[in-house]
């Protein structure tokens, strides 16, 4: 037995020369296990039967416990799981052979060698159709391991597609932004700083994942339907007219048109055509008030109307920090939601939004 261990460790960590040997040495323990079993009983008229039976359970025990004891020594799969899944269905069939064999011994005890031919020659045909059997069942299954391969390939090829794709779209918006940002010197960068400011609340508020990453996108592109607003009146220093003025609010629509095109963004347009609603219900474009207005489009109001207060404009110089969290709280309920603007003042109290502000102040004062 402790040669058999001995061999079964040797093979498991070895190579297939070793398995061969492996398995010449498992046959012929399983072998003498049968026959001796079988030798050992008592003869009579059926005993064959019984005698068989057991040796063939012999041989299944010895065989099957040596083979998965090698199997699970080399893949430190659980013996017994590797033994349920791989080889306790085979017990019935190691009886039925084991009484095979009992017949061929009392047919030979009887008729001699022809006793084997007549026996052998069934069996053999048999075992052939099994292993025909088995061949074919492998090719299948190695067949359609191919085409899974195949598939998972063309699949993982279009992942990567896609994701440039997405990637290639973001960048294109992403330099139509720094367009729409560039004509306004006064507000180069907003978009991005409101993105950063938009994020943190986000965060502040428990917002899970794929909500955050919405509203990233939607505060990176929440003014890209200013691209539609001709430049006398985007940066026009007097007050608008009513017609214009219409034509500046069209901006969040046009935005949410833009963006609605590019499939993979389309979470993030409510929050871009909401934008500029207010708590109260004063905003546009629906007029929305309080919880109707959507968690994203709430938040990016705040963010972005902090942004221009901290940030020189064409009709006003930037107010302190001081001056525009005092201007938040006075809008609070009204203009803004009361749980974003104590988000943001949270934020800036703690200090996490430092280096937005810093960047802010220096680009202010260029
Ligand atoms: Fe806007």
């Amino acid at each position: 037995m402790a040669l058999a261990v001995c061999v079964v460790d040797w093979s498991a960590r070895r190579g297939k020369v070793y398995q061969a040997v492996f398995n010449v040495g498992v046959i012929v323990l399983s072998t003498i296990a049968g026959a001796t079993v079988y030798a050992f009983l008592p003869g009579g008229a059926w005993a064959f039967v019984a005698g068989g039976a057991l040796a063939g359970a012999s041989y299944y025990a010895v065989n099957i416990g040596l083979l998965t004891t090698a199997i699970a020594l080399e893949t430190t799969e659980r013996w017994r799981d590797t033994f349920r899944a791989r080889f306790a269905w085979l017990f019935p069939h190691y009886l039925l052979y084991g009484v095979v064999g009992g017949m061929v011994a009392v047919a030979y005890d009887v008729a001699g060698v022809l006793a084997l031919f007549v026996f052998a020659v069934p069996l053999i045909l048999v075992r052939k159709a099994q292993l025909d059997y088995i061949n074919h069942t492998e090719e299948s299954v190695r067949r359609l391991r191919e085409a899974a391969e195949t598939i998972e390939r063309q699949n993982e090829s279009l992942r990567r597609a896609n994701q440039l794709l997405r990637d290639r779209a973001t960048e294109a918006m992403e330099s139509l932004v720094a367009v729409v940002d560039a004509r306004d010197t006064y507000t180069a960068g907003h978009s991005r700083r409101v993105q950063g400011i938009a994020v943190a609340i986000g965060r502040e508020l428990a917002l899970d994942g794929p909500e955050l990453e919405s509203l990233s996108f939607a505060a990176l592109f929440h003014d890209i339907g200013k691209v539609a607003v001709p430049d006398d009146v985007l940066l026009k220093s007097g007050p608008l007219d009513d017609t214009e003025w219409w034509i500046v609010r069209e901006h969040s629509e046009e935005g949410e048109r833009i963006i609605g095109h590019l499939g993979f963004l389309a979470d993030a347009t409510p929050a871009i055509r909401h934008h500029h609603e207010h708590f109260d219900g004063g905003g546009y474009p629906d007029g929305l008030r309080g919880q109707e207005i959507p968690v994203g489009a709430r938040i990016l109001h705040v963010a972005d109307a902090f942004d221009s207060m901290i940030t020189n404009r064409v009709y006003r110089q930037a107010l302190s920090l001081d001056e525009a969290i005092a201007e938040l709280r006075r809008a609070s309920g009204s203009q803004f939601c009361p749980s974003c603007v104590a988000a943001l003042e949270k934020l800036i109290a703690s200090g996490a939004l430092a280096h937005i502000l810093d960047v802010n102040s220096s680009s202010a004062a260029a």
